[in-house]
């Protein structure tokens, strides 16, 4: 039977590996999503089969309960909702990651067996589960504004942050010396629960995608820790998978937001306060209709869309599919900039595009696009705001100052679709809605360009 487990565990270890090589691409990346259930699918089934099961009920409650919260949360959460759900999941499994611990601690403490190997494996796994659990509620409820999203700041806050963090170590030290010691093991499990609190306070809401991709890596590191603990293969090697490509999507993430990874890491310092500027009053706009539009349009050789959380919450990616189709049919070169944040999630607006079947070859990455901007005849910016904000490339006192952008500004006419002059994400004034190229179109994305697709195909 042992000889059996650990093939099915070498066998879902490789579709794990699939699974992550396939989603480096958008166009394998449903591939490599199916490659990972697989995998996941044959390491339960495996331990299932193991012949270490003692008893059913609680398997079999944990499997019901586990597929009701999992399907409820697939089923009822939209796409906009994505980061909130990821860190939802990321607590639900370090969490487990620290029962196991607690259950492992218990259990060999009183067999004896509880050796200083043991307790290292089991120390590391409850630490940084543990501070995993709460810094991801924390980050779930900055994201779906339950708690304050701006940073929580105070005098001495980096002092605490470290102080804490250092008596946490000194304490998991002290257990590898001296493992069965109860009451510094819950100790210890107490202060890195408040250590997930406070790393995450000071982080402003417009760094949680880091944070959640950080805290993803910190949960496959609990669960490498766990499979130590149990003797568990495919827990150490998914938990490895898992630790390292989380901390790899953290370090681009923080490049793409021009964040500093630091910061993020230790939770040190937050985002800097919002521009109150008000541009609006001080400088006019150019509105757009949708025949403004389309004259526009039907005069331009190339057209770049540039998606961004606004197209996701109109829902409006099968409409502008059908817009690119209607200029393609006129002879119009129609490409997709994508910027890496934008949407609020990694690959946000890929999924969106794949799902309207908009082709891979029309997609082109920020840095692809930029250097070609200023051939751009149109380019339609699609409920994007902070990733074609120039003030990042040109205002050093904005907060995302040094934040890689979308040039859009420097194409030769740039047509806005949002609802209002509301900004976006970061809460900063938009500059390009005020330069002479830019052409406000206002309404919601999905209604406009349904309107818009109507008048082209009138004729
Ligand atoms: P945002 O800067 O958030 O701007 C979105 C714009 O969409 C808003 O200004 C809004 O303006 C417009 N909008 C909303 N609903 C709309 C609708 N139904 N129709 C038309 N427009 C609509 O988006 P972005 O440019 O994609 O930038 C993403 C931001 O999110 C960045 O600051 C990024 O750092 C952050 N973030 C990214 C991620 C990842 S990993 N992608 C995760 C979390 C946060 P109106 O209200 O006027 O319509």
């Amino acid at each position: 039977m042992n000889y059996y487990m650990e093939f099915v565990y070498i066998i879902s270890s490789i579709l794990f590996i699939l699974g992550l090589k396939g989603l480096s691409h958008p166009e394998t990346a449903r591939r490599g999503m199916h490659y990972a259930e697989v995998g996941m699918l044959l390491a339960v089934v495996g331990t299932l089969l193991s012949g270490k099961i003692i008893t059913w009920e609680w398997i079999i409650t944990g499997i019901v309960v586990g597929s009701a919260v999992g399907a409820a949360m697939a089923i009822f959460m939209p796409m906009t909702a994505m980061p909130q759900r990821i860190a939802l999941s990321h607590a639900f499994g370090a969490l487990a990651a620290v029962l196991v611990g607690i259950n492992e601690f218990i259990e060999k403490g009183h067999l004896g067996e509880l050796t200083s190997g043991l307790m290292g494996a089991l120390g590391f796994e409850v630490l940084f589960g543990a501070l995993t659990v709460t810094g991801s509620l924390m980050a779930f409820g900055k994201l779906n504004e339950m708690i304050k999203g701006a940073p929580i700041t105070y005098k001495g806050q980096n002092v605490v942050n470290i102080s804490l963090f250092a008596v946490t170590v000194g304490l998991f030290v002290y257990l590898i010396f001296f493992p069965y010691e109860p009451v510094i093991f819950y100790t210890m499990i107490g202060l890195s629960l408040l250590i997930g609190i406070f790393i995450v306070l000071p982080i402003g809401g417009a760094d949680m995608p880091v944070v959640i991709s950080l805290m993803n890596s910190y949960a496959g590191l609990a669960a490498a820790a766990t499979g130590f603990a149990i003797d568990n293969k495919v827990l150490i090697i998914a938990g490895s998978l898992d630790g390292s490509s989380g901390f790899i999507l953290s370090i681009i993430m923080s490049k793409a937001m021009n964040r500093s990874f630091a910061n993020v890491l230790f939770g040190a310092v937050g985002t800097p306060q919002v521009d109150t500027t008000n541009l609006a009053e001080a400088r006019p706009i150019t509105r757009f209709g949708i025949e403004d539009t389309k004259f526009v349009l039907e005069q331009a050789e190339r057209v770049v869309v540039v998606p961004g959380y606004g197209m996701a919450v109109a829902q409006a990616q099968h409409t502008v599919r059908e817009l690119s189709d209607e200029l393609e049919k006129r002879g119009i070169k129609v490409e997709f900039a994508i910027h890496p944040v934008a949407g609020r999630m990694p690959g946000h607006m890929n999924v969106l595009l794949a799902e309207a079947n908009v082709s891979y070859d029309q997609l082109l990455e920020m840095e692809a696009i930029n250097p070609t901007m200023d051939t751009v005849d149109v380019c339609i910016v699609i409920g994007a705001n902070d990733v074609v904000n120039p003030a990042a490339r040109t205002d050093k006192g904005s907060p995302i100052y040094g934040m890689p952008i979308i040039n859009v500004d420097k194409a030769k006419t740039v047509i806005v679709m949002k609802r209002s002059m509301a900004t976006g994400f970061a809460g900063i004034e938009n500059p390009l809605f005020y330069e002479p190229n830019t052409k406000m179109l206002f309404g919601d994305a999905k209604k406009v360009l349904q309107e818009l697709v109507t008048e082209f195909k009138k004729v």
